[in-house]
């Protein structure tokens, strides 16, 4: 292996070098779902084709299965980086905290540092039930079907109105929303720190920025489900 290819390894087993790449790829993450969360607030659009052009838009780019290839490399990454930090953690302190206490100031320690592992993989497993349910469930041979330009294209809006019937996705995908919005909310400060962007003046307000960036995109991802069950 070359000399960099080694100094880089050994960045990567380092507890810094494994905060930064789960730093890195989870900012990465949050961009994907900032426009995921455009994409599905288009559904509320006066124009009732936005939602589905939209879609057929982003999977007709030409460069859709780069970005796809990319965006899995990213969840993989985070997935494995943050288990590995979290199991690191627990070697070195097996019994956890026999009380908790905030750490007060400079540490940030929080509910939502602490269950960051939790709600990690309950989102790991919406995760795959999400992809099943809409990215591989039914599409125009299944009659989901919608005519954009001429074009049938498949009908994303309703399987969304279709799915959102049922209480167990309505109420279920709100639930992982509020711990997305946790888990945001540490992951974007903590992100920040590790890639030392915070001199100590910017530190509250990288925390709070962090703080409303998880709460407006968990709230807007939960209004949908909400919406759809309770207006059709
Ligand atoms: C109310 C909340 C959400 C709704 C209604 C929703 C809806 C959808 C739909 C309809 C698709 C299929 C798009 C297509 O096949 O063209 C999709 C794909 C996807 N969603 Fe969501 N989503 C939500 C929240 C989330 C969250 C919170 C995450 C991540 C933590 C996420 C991650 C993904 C991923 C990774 C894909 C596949 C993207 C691709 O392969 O291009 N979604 N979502």
């Amino acid at each position: 292996m070359s000399q960099t290819g080694k100094k880089l390894l050994a960045v990567f087993r380092s507890s810094i070098g494994r905060k930064l790449l789960t730093g890195v790829t989870g900012l990465a993450l949050v961009v994907f779902l900032l426009e995921h969360l455009y994409s599905n607030l288009l559904y509320f659009s006066t124009d009732p084709d936005a939602y589905n052009e939209n879609a057929h838009f982003l999977i007709s780019l030409d460069l859709v299965y780069v970005l796809e290839l990319g965006l899995l490399t990213f969840f993989v990454v985070h997935i494995i980086v943050g288990v590995s930090i979290y199991l690191r953690k627990r070697k070195a302190r097996p019994d956890g905290y026999a009380k908790y206490q905030s750490a007060g100031k400079p540490s940030r320690q929080s509910l939502s540092s602490r269950t960051m592992i939790v709600t990690g993989l309950v989102l790991l497993a919406f995760l795959v039930i999400h992809i099943i349910s809409f990215k591989y469930g039914p599409g125009i041979e299944e009659g989901f079907v919608v005519t954009i330009d001429g074009e049938p294209v498949r009908d994303l809006k309703r399987l969304l109105e279709e799915k959102f019937q049922h209480p167990a996705y309505a109420f279920g995908y709100p639930f992982v929303m509020i711990l997305l919005g946790f888990h945001l909310r540490h992951g974007i400060w903590s992100a920040f720190q590790s890639l030392g962007a915070m001199n100590p003046r910017l530190t509250p307000v990288v925390y709070t920025l962090g703080g409303v960036l998880a709460v407006l995109i968990a709230v807007g991802f939960l209004v949908l489900p909400l919406w759809i069950f309770f207006s059709t």
